[in-house]
């Protein structure tokens, strides 16, 4: 048994998710708990090269189509690494962890979106992560419009700042994501204790009272 939490946060490209999370760790740390932040792909320096494998578009110029179950194969790689060096750790020295994606996404793009089937993620997810589940999940759902017009936007000032490009993911269609945002509610409905869905397309600040209420109820302010 761990000593300590384990959330994730889920959602589509542009849903807020990497926000709300940042905001969540500012607010559980100015109580007095120790946090620790990752996201997935990356976070490791093994996840950082399979990160810009995986999401940069011109991958593919240098190393050819990458096959679905490859990415899928990846992903988990990645995981497998951060479960080892950053997750586990940090459970087990009492921290709350706050995950940016995690197994949800494979199951939601690999899954769904790829149509290798969920099956086939939640198998590999036994074998390669030991099935370890978070304690609660954070599914931003604003409408789909919403999310896809706030990827492509900030997948263009990533271009303009960085050089590089995020966005092998958001060249797919509009169906790659409907199958998407569908697997997300089938999740959410199938795991209830686990996963909360927030649907609505309310500010940043009310989202962030929200979860930090659900966040309330399952973790009391440490004791100083
Ligand atoms: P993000 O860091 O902006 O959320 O982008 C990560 C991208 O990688 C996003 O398009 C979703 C995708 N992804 C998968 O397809 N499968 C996975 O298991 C994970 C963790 C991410």
């Amino acid at each position: 048994m761990s000593r300590g939490y384990f959330i994730t946060f889920e959602g589509l490209d542009g849903s807020g998710k990497t926000t709300q999370l940042r905001r969540l760790a500012a607010s559980l740390q100015s109580e007095g708990h120790k946090v620790v932040t990752l996201r997935q792909p990356g976070g490791t320096a093994l996840g950082d090269r399979i990160r810009s494998i995986l999401l940069d578009s011109r991958s593919e110029a240098t190393l050819g189509a990458i096959a679905p179950l490859s990415e899928m194969a990846l992903m988990f790689a990645d995981r497998a690494q951060s479960i080892h060096e950053i997750i586990l750790p940090a459970l087990d020295s009492g921290a709350i962890v706050l995950c940016d994606r995690y197994t949800d996404s494979s199951e939601a793009y690999q899954g769904a979106g790829r149509e290798l089937g969920s099956e086939r993620i939640l198998a590999m997810h036994r074998a390669v992560c030991d099935n370890l589940q978070p304690d609660l999940t954070i599914l931003l759902l604003p409408s789909l419009e919403a999310s896809l017009r706030r990827a492509r936007r900030r997948n263009q000032r990533h271009v303009q700042q960085k050089g590089t490009d995020e966005n092998r993911f958001e060249r797919e269609d509009d169906a790659f994501y409907q199958r998407i945002y569908r697997a997300y509610e089938v999740i959410a409905s199938r795991e209830p204790q686990r996963v909360v869905a927030l649907r609505e397309d309310a500010s940043i600040v009310q989202i962030e009272t929200h979860i930090r209420e659900i966040v309330s109820l399952r973790i009391p302010a440490p004791v100083i």
